[in-house]
């Protein structure tokens, strides 16, 4: 491919509401002919420009030959499974362009003991940490510390492998937990953490191997319970432009996390084409990297992709092709984006699902062609034809406004006209930058 080529035919690897955002936004960029969503969900045929395709994200061969007979001219990957298992090492392999790290690059999000071990060689600002492989190693770091820790489990644990505990008798449960095997192979090995204290905030750079654009900060709402109480959850909400990070907060971010992240990985022969996701807590001494993700954050991704410019695919495509600097700026719009996520009861738990969704939106908001955009995430469609839950999360109503009052308030009405038996959702997202 040329530089500064347009990507006509683009793919899309994924099925959540990541994924569904991301082909939106794709679709209508300039240049952009068609985008195709592989596996999408029940939402995806509802997107104008985007076509749903029947294959797996783990089907590496299948996508492969999908996007050779469709002659993709960009694939993108959105989830974290398909790039640490080499997803994107195959499509290159294979001639075609793709924005996502390979299985090389994953590692930043799926080794939490390998992510660390980068940032304390690089100086990248972290928490304090030691990693244990078995349960006598991990309890004598406790008994050493004398004070709760964080516990992680160093593998891909969908989110869900990580306490903050309260005590050290928390700390010491959390340990036991993860060497009990309910973790799999993700809990052979634990990380443990001191815990900072601070407003989180996430920040995405695309990045073609040396240069990085970044998009505006946002923050997540990782709790199920309103006043962010209860368990930890993929996401219920977020907003963007987080006022948490200024232009000046943000370059501080790029100096001091995210260039010194990608020299890291080119030094260790890593040619990291994809998003650098990094969660970060804005502590008394600094930001600090809660974590790394080889890919965008869910909800982030339904939250900024309406704020980003038609520049967006030629971007992405010149991260893929290691060229950025010949790239387009990709605009940013100005304004604020306002996204709630519709989760089914049990979520985080025991989700139920198979309940019919009703969606009474106006046409132009369900098309996603106003300033409201209803991203499917945990839907299918049933044999039938109708819409049906399918996940924890199941919609993200996602709008924007010039105040986040307005824009959530807008997200609020949208989320008054869609239904499924079941459906919860947090009434107090944004509470951080909302006045009412
Ligand atoms: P992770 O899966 O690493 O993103 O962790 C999930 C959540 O646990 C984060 O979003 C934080 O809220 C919390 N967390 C992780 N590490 C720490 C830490 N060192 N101190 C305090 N909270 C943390
Ligand atoms: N929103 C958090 C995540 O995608 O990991």
């Amino acid at each position: 491919m040329l530089p500064g080529q347009t990507a006509k035919r683009i793919l899309v690897i994924g099925g959540g509401g990541r994924e569904n955002a991301l082909g939106w936004a794709l679709a209508r960029c300039s240049g952009v002919e068609q985008v195709w969503i592989a596996p999408g969900n029940g939402g995806t045929t509802a997107l104008v420009g985007c076509q749903q395709l029947a294959i797996a994200e783990h089907d590496h061969a299948g996508l492969l030959a999908a996007a050779q007979h469709h002659q993709i001219d960009l694939v993108v990957v959105g989830p974290e499974a398909p790039l640490a298992a080499g997803l994107a090492d195959t499509l290159r392999q294979a001639g075609l362009a793709v924005f996502g790290p390979g299985a090389d690059g994953a590692q930043l999000e799926a080794s939490k003991q390998w992510a660390k071990a980068l940032m304390v060689a690089a100086g990248i600002p972290t928490a304090r940490h030691w990693s244990a492989s078995s349960l006598d190693e991990a309890l004598a770091v406790l008994d050493a510390a004398a004070a709760p820790l964080v516990v992680k489990a160093d593998g891909l644990a969908a989110g869900k492998g990580v306490t903050v505990a309260a005590t050290v008798g928390e700390t010491r449960a959390a340990i036991e937990e993860l060497f009990s095997g309910r973790f799999g192979a993700a809990g052979s090995c634990v990380v443990l953490e001191d815990i900072l204290e601070g407003p989180e905030v996430s920040v995405f750079a695309l990045c073609d191997g040396k240069d990085m654009v970044l998009l505006p900060p946002a923050q997540d709402h990782k709790r199920i319970g309103e006043g962010d109480t209860g368990p930890n959850t993929g996401g219920m909400g977020a907003y963007a432009p987080a006022p948490l990070l200024d232009q000046a907060g943000l370059e501080q971010v790029r100096q001091l996390v995210l260039e010194p992240t990608v020299a890291a990985l080119r030094a260790r022969g890593i040619d990291y084409r994809g998003v650098i996701y990094a969660g970060l807590m804005l502590t008394a001494a600094g930001p600090k990297v809660i974590e790394f993700n080889c890919r965008f954050g869910d909800p982030e991704c339904e939250t900024l992709m309406p704020l980003l410019g038609p520049q967006l695919a030629e971007v992405l495509l010149a991260c893929a092709n290691g060229n950025l600097s010949v790239a387009p700026a990709l605009s940013i719009h100005s304004g604020c984006s306002a996204c709630v996520i519709a989760a089914a009861a049990g979520y985080p738990l025991q989700a139920r699902s198979g309940d019919a969704i009703a969606i009474t939106l106006p046409a132009a908001d369900q098309a996603g062609q106003g300033a409201l955009q209803l991203f499917h995430a945990g839907t299918t469609t049933s044999e039938t034809g109708e819409c049906l839950s399918a996940g924890g999360r199941v919609l993200a109503m996602v709008a924007q406004a010039p105040t986040f009052d307005a824009a959530f308030e807008r997200a609020y009405e949208g989320l008054a006209q869609v239904h499924f038996d079941g459906m919860t959702y947090r009434r107090d997202i944004g509470h951080q930058v909302r006045t009412r």
